[in-house]
């Protein structure tokens, strides 16, 4: 009998920041597969009432800044659902004064990239040390979300990329040290996604230049990004681990300029 391995049934997923823009659209997904799905955030509310609308779902508080937090929302879920199979390390600092302040190492504040690696490093590593015996258990696993800005290099950002890129490099040694006990860890690397949050912060000016940059005719939706999580989330991905899948419509593909080719070919230059 075919096995539908993309489903998630009788899996229990623990997804950081599964309020916001592409967290809730993959606890979304992850439920509609059958999984039952923690939905972990420092937005009490808006997590409350997403799990509300999900079958089998529950809201946990989550502080990622907060070591006693996270190991709290494993022991939780261990407590509730009595296994974990899918740590989905979505959460990040974010928001648009993070990104303001947020520019190249010469003006960077201190307490911001110290803020930036508790959150996106340290708060992701002890969430994954807080949830290996137990993925060990089920032969479960990890998906991280990372980021194209941790693939290249840019004028934004700084703290924020280097952490992504710290984020690839444990996800690599999470998959080395644990994969002969069945345990898989992978990332996600989102290009820029349509969420609520960037449709209304983004200039369209940059916007409209990585639109220019993008091998599809539109930019990402936060269900693109889910797609691909809950895809290595599954048994479908048996054989993939230590990898960084990214999900950016082909931004990073190609050489630069790709506008301009694109413009001459057309007849436009
Ligand atoms: N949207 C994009 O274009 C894009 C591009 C590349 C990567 N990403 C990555 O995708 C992931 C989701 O981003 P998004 O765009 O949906 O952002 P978002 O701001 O919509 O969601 C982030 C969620 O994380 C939660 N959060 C923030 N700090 C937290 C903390 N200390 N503890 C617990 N929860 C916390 C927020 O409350 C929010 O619900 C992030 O890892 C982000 O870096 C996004």
């Amino acid at each position: 009998m075919a096995i539908d391995a993309i489903r998630l049934d009788g899996k229990v997923a623990v997804v950081t920041g599964g309020a916001g823009g592409i967290g809730s659209a993959t606890a979304r997904l992850m439920a509609a597969r059958g999984a039952r799905v923690v939905i972990a955030d420092i937005a009490e509310e808006a997590a409350a009432a997403l799990a509300g609308e999900l079958p089998g779902a529950i809201a946990v508080p989550l502080d990622l800044e907060q070591e006693a937090s996270i190991e709290a929302l494993i022991a939780r879920t261990l407590t509730h659902f009595g296994r974990l199979d899918v740590l989905h390390n979505n959460a990040a600092l974010l928001g648009p004064d993070i990104a303001q302040a947020d520019g190249d190492v010469e003006h960077m504040a201190t307490a911001l990239w110290d803020q930036t690696y508790a959150v996106n490093v340290r708060g992701t590593m002890i969430a994954c040390r807080a949830a290996l015996p137990h993925l060990r258990e089920t032969r479960g696993n990890i998906v991280n979300t990372v980021s194209n800005l941790a693939l290249q290099g840019h004028l934004i950002q700084a703290a924020y990329s280097s952490s992504k890129a710290a984020v690839i490099q444990m996800t690599r040694a999470i998959a080395a040290s644990h994969g002969l006990h069945g345990v898989r860890c992978n990332a996600v690397a989102p290009g820029m996604t349509m969420t609520p949050a960037l449709r209304e912060a983004f200039p369209p000016v940059l916007r409209q230049a990585v639109e220019d940059e993008t091998l599809r005719d539109s930019l990402g939706e936060p269900e693109d990004i889910a797609e691909a999580v809950a895809f290595l989330a599954s048994d479908a991905a048996r054989n993939i681990t230590g990898q960084v899948l990214v999900a950016d419509g082909g931004c990073a593909s190609h050489v630069p300029g790709i506008a301009q080719f694109r413009a001459f070919f057309s007849g436009e230059q």
